[in-house]
Formats: C-alpha cells, structure tokens, sequence
C-alpha cells in the first residue's frame, strides 16, 4: 500500500457518487476507484447476510485495484456489517452511518431527529442505536422509504410521482416535528430537492457525504498517506455490474464532468 493508490468506493448503484462528489471537492488530488453493483440493486430489500456477502466481494474486487482506504458508500452495506469488514479485511474501511449521526447530533436543536433509508438499514436500527450511544435523550423517529433508491436509479426525481412518494413516506415524519432528517441513503441526495419541498424549509436535511469524505482525510492524512501530486495527474475508474448507460448520466450529470464506466461482474 502507497500514498499514490486509490480510495475505493462502493454501493449498490450510483447512490455512493455523493460521496465521490465530496472526495473530489475535499481531496481533489485523490484517485478514485469505485463500483456500483447495479445488476444487483436495490440492496436494500435483501437480507442482511446478502448484503455482506455482495459487500465483501466488491471489497476484494478493489483491492485487487491498488486502494489504500475503502469507503463503503451505501448505509445498507455499512448497516449490514462495517465492523465484520473491518475485521476480515487489514486496511482501514470507514462506512456512512456514524459520520451522518455526528452531522445530525451537531444540529438537532429539538432534539428530535427523522431518519429516512432503505428497509435493510431501518431494520437493522443501526442509526437509532448509534444516537442514543451519543445521546440517549434525542428521539428518533425512523421510515424506510424503499422506492427512493427506485426513483434515483431510473431518473424519476423530477416526476410528479416522485413527489407523491415523498409525500406518503415523510408524512409521519413531519407530524412529529422532528428539526433534523437524515438521509440515511446515500442515492437520496439525489433527490433532496423533492424532500426539501415536502418537509419544509425549517428541517434540515443532513447527508453523510461531507463528513465521511472528512474522515477519510483525516486517516490518510494521520497515516501520512495523502496523495502528493497535482489534481490533475488523476485518474479515476467506474465499475458497474449492469449496464454502464443510465449510470454513466446520472453520475455525469452528478460530478459535472465525463465518465467512461467498465460493466464488470464479478464472479
Ligand atoms: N445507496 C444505498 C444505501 O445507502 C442504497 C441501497 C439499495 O440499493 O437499496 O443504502
């Protein structure tokens, strides 16, 4: 492992591209390898032990690809078993759950917290469990919301079903006054806007993408394991396990810049 190998990204789809959009904005003079297992998404709906398989596999994958740090950018994958990674694998992997509550505890004033995912990471109680080992007087308030990564993935956010979706899944959310909404997906910065407008302008939305990719920094950089040379030397690499298309427009819409994705199943 070197300063000058990559950081390794993955998730189920492009959800985990909010936080590459925050890798290349804090460390823009990363490399950047990531894999969308798009054939295989939604993960959300799987069993936990699915997950963790599909998880450990894209993992050995990257490493294959000269990572020194592996982000695992999709909340499903992190719910499904951050510390069994972390144990099997010996370089260091960070996940999206615990940074996202740091980012909701720092500004809750209510003390009231919404936290929206897939139906994996709800199930799992990851991020209620995570804010009361904070501070067990915030209340939470949790909803699965399965068809977001759904809408995400096919382009829908700006239809009016996208809209009406919102609207059933963060009703219960908003009659309970929560201050603070999590996303606690990572495609579901994708449609923010869509959210914004249903719960108001006096909730705010928290996305784990900023605070991860400041994690990340902070362990490469504790490591002595930033990358030296100029922003742009870089390269980065898309793998997607379906087809590369419809990832290719979101994520170049996304990162605002052009994106040659390799579809890549693994075996
Ligand atoms: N981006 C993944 C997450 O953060 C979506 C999971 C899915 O594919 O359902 O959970």
């Amino acid at each position: 492992m070197n300063s000058n190998h990559a950081i390794g990204l993955l998730d189920s789809g492009v959800g985990g591209l909010t936080v590459v959009k925050e890798i290349m904005k804090q460390l823009p003079q990363e490399k950047i390898v990531y894999y969308g297992d798009t054939a295989r998404m939604p993960y959300g709906s799987r069993p936990q032990a699915q997950v963790r398989g599909f998880a450990s596999q894209i993992i050995n994958f990257l490493i294959t690809q000269e990572v020194k740090l592996i982000i695992v950018a999709c909340n499903t994958a992190t719910a499904a078993g951050l510390p069994y990674y972390q144990q099997e694998f010996s370089l260091p992997i960070i996940g999206v759950i615990e940074p996202g509550v740091r980012a909701a505890l720092r500004q809750t004033k209510r003390k009231k917290i919404g936290v929206i995912g897939t139906e994996g990471t709800i199930a799992s109680k990851a991020y209620e469990e995570s804010i009361k080992r904070h501070d067990p007087t915030v209340q939470v308030y949790s909803q699965a919301c399965p068809l977001f990564v759904l809408i995400v993935e096919n382009g829908l956010v700006d239809s009016p079903e996208a809209l009406c979706v919102a609207e059933h899944y963060l009703r219960p959310l908003k009659e309970a006054g929560v201050d603070v909404l999590i996303l606690g997906c990572t495609h579901y910065p994708l449609m923010s806007h869509v959210i914004s407008k249903v719960m108001g302008p006096d909730v705010k939305l928290i996305s784990s993408a900023a605070e991860t990719a400041l994690e990340a920094k902070n362990i490469l950089s504790k490591g002595n394991m930033l990358r030296q040379a100029a922003p742009e030397t870089v390269k980065h690499r898309f793998f997607v396990s379906g087809n590369p298309g419809a990832f290719n427009a979101i994520g170049e819409s996304l990162l605002q810049c052009s994106l040659s994705t390799y579809q890549l199943l693994l075996p």
